[in-house]
């Protein structure tokens, strides 16, 4: 049989992101050939997401579409990978019969035989362990392997991501991420600084250490205990790292040691995600949250405190079962003392299996969820475009991530392309002279997205601009 096309689909978050490019490693070293366009490909891949029941239907409707290709294609391989793959198992093929394979997140080395077995006709799911059973021992050493061995993927020169740890424990009411990417696992620092040190020979400038809830990484290596902060001082030492971040930061787990490697690595750019989720202590105790908040405010001004003009990004659930009408207005009177850098809204979504969805009846109305966010995204812009006026007239050094994506036309011309609108990736505007330089898009140090006219070689370099206009989500700069 010849080898196979693979397209690959990605859904939710940077997790995905990498995830999707260990699929594609790991289908390419077994002679696979990945294809930008769904309609070359013989298998069709889908990384997929789970947090909030949008996103799920958005993957049904998508594979939905494919029944009519499936009948005049009957070899044509559909594969449900990812978050979704782990919550619904082999059991999504009563909403989705065209799936042909289901792979866990944890599983991914064993796709290729899974694609052989389906291109032979037969159904296969390769689930990860339920928690409590943890056996993920073993299909964590091959996810390594993949993960250390990778190339730097072409699609974001200069910038990697890098697994710190998988999983989480924290259990918050209303989220699915325990139960499909199972319990907490820290990655050892040797096999991430080894990781690391390859990015970074092949040119990758700015590292991201990617954990559901990073801060609470925890390894022992000789004897020695690492926490986040050993790990991030240790990766700086990296000779050629320009830029070090860490996504995402549970407040809980925030600790001065931590907050004082924004003073004392210069590498660890000033930038902080740690969301906040609520503003109302009542909804963030149900929420199962751990800290008020009083605590999330005194955590940020203790990191902020030892690292001046840190940006600090944030989450919000509004809607959250019992959520009144004063706990929304405690909400947005966090977002006026933290001000934030930026924050995703999300609508509560009640996620099956979690604390919240089978104690707390979802009794927010949808339209009532619709006015929260609007008037929050609302407020959070008001406050970025505030802090983002205060750039204009300065330089900034910008690392120059790519040549700015036409609206749309990154569909489909991408083997990895990313669905779904994120704001920190808002698109940038298109120059509309002919024969000028393309605009690029890049990051401050604290993260801020610029968009600026100059050569495509610059992609993956750090330069100097000076930033002439500001919206809430794009500072405007000339090189
Ligand atoms: N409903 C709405 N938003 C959710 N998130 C996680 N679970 C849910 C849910 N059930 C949001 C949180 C988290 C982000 C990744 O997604 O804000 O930080
Ligand atoms: Fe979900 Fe909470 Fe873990 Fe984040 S920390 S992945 S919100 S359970």
């Amino acid at each position: 049989m010849k080898s196979p096309c693979v397209h690959i689909t990605t859904y939710g978050c940077q997790m995905n992101q990498l995830d999707s490019e260990l699929v594609a490693e790991v289908l390419r070293a077994s002679g696979a050939r990945l294809v930008a366009d769904p309609q070359a490909a013989d298998v069709l891949l889908f990384v997929t997401c789970s947090v909030r029941d949008h996103a799920e239907n958005r993957v049904f409707s998508n594979i939905g579409k494919l029944a009519a290709r499936k009948r005049r294609e009957p070899h044509l391989v559909v594969g449900l990978l990812g978050c979704m793959a782990q919550e619904h198992g082999p059991a999504v093929r009563r909403r989705a019969p065209m799936i042909d394979l289901v792979c866990a997140p944890g599983r991914l080395a064993e796709l290729p035989a899974l694609i052989a077995d389906a291109r032979a006709g037969r159904k296969r799911e390769a689930l990860d362990p339920p928690r409590g059973q943890d056996a993920f021992a073993a299909s964590d050493v091959a996810l390594d392997g993949v993960e250390v061995g990778r190339p730097l993927c072409g699609n974001s020169p200069g910038q990697a991501y890098v697994v710190a740890m998988r999983g989480c424990d924290n259990f918050c009411s209303y989220c699915v991420v325990p139960f499909v990417r199972g319990p907490e696992r820290s990655r050892p620092p040797v096999v991430i600084l080894e990781e690391v040190r390859r990015l970074v020979g092949q040119g990758a400038r700015q590292i991201t250490l990617l954990g559901q809830a990073v801060n609470k990484y925890a390894a022992e290596e000789a004897g020695r205990r690492w926490d986040l902060a050993d790990l991030l001082s240790k990766v700086a030492e990296t000779p050629g790292l320009a830029r070090l971040s860490f996504i995402t930061s549970h407040p809980a787990a925030m600790t001065e040691r931590l907050a004082q490697v924004f003073r004392d690595v210069p590498a660890v750019i000033p930038y902080l995600h740690m969301p906040a989720q609520s503003g109302s202590d009542t909804v963030l105790t149900r929420m199962n949250r751990g800290y008020t908040a009083a605590e999330y405010m005194e955590r940020v001004a203790m990191v902020r405190a030892l690292r001046p003009g840190l940006a600090v990004a944030s989450d919000f659930i509004v809607g959250f079962p019992g959520e009144s009408e004063a706990d929304f207005e405690a909400t947005c009177d966090l977002v006026r003392r933290a001000r934030f850098s930026g924050a995703f809204v999300f609508k509560y979504s009640p996620r099956p299996g979690t604390a919240a969805a089978k104690r707390l009846a979802d009794d927010v109305p949808d339209a009532e969820k619709r006015r929260r966010n609007n008037a929050l995204l609302a407020l959070v812009e008001e406050i970025t475009g505030e802090e983002n006026r205060k750039f204009i007239g300065r330089t900034v050094r910008v690392f120059v991530e790519e040549i700015s994506p036409r609206p749309r036309a990154k569909k489909g011309s991408d083997p990895l392309s990313v669905q779904g609108s994120d704001p920190f990736f808002a698109r940038g505007r298109q120059g509309d002279r002919l024969n000028v330089n393309p605009q690029l898009r890049g990051r401050t140090p604290c993260n801020r997205i610029v968009v600026f006219d100059g050569p495509p070689s610059l992609v993956g370099t750090e330069v100097d601009v000076e930033v002439v206009d500001a919206s809430p989500l794009t500072l405007f700069a000339t090189l």
